[in-house]
């Protein structure tokens, strides 16, 4: 295993489409384990494959609580949200992001379907804590940041900081 570097914004890769994975092989079973390891390390608690430099749909979550379900870690590959209920908001960070975090608006439960590293087709339910990170990270293998989904006021003030070098 390995700890992978992180791209920062704004490098290209984080703006792109993720592909879709056609096959799980060792490869993609090798990446979900060395993402785990370096989100762990970070310390993250989600992990998008764009964040490591790979356009792909894959993510990687550990978002712990008392009560989590499913059970954790979560790893999928081309993750898709086929329901979405509520509202439900959170002050979000991003390893991508760093010195930045912002209140950000969520469905509070979603359904996701995805496969798993056994190539299993399932469906989780998740809501609260676990939901925002899986929309998060879901978001990213869509080209999209947090930072995408905050006001226009508090994204200038971001930009301008970041030029400054004063987000810290
Ligand atoms: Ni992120």
């Amino acid at each position: 295993m390995s700890i992978l570097d992180i791209e920062v914004y704004p490098a290209p890769v984080l703006k792109q489409v993720a592909a879709e994975i056609s096959r799980i092989d060792t490869e993609i079973r090798e990446l979900a384990e060395d993402m785990l390891e370096t989100m762990h390390q970070a310390p993250g608690v989600g992990l998008a494959a764009p964040q490591v430099g790979r356009s792909i749909a894959l993510i990687v979550a550990d978002p712990s609580t008392d009560k989590t379900t499913p059970p954790v870690p979560i790893i999928l590959a081309n993750p898709e949200i086929i329901s979405a209920t509520g509202e439900i908001s959170m002050v979000e960070g991003c390893l991508s992001v760093p010195d930045y975090s912002a209140e950000v608006p969520r469905r509070q439960k979603i359904v996701v379907k995805a496969i798993t590293l056994d190539e299993e087709e399932i469906e989780m339910t998740l809501e609260d804590f676990p939901a925002i990170v899986i929309q998060h990270e879901i978001d990213h293998l869509h080209g999209k940041l947090f930072i995408d989904r905050i006001s226009r006021l508090k994204r200038n003030i971001f930009e301008r900081k970041l030029k400054k070098g004063t987000l810290a």
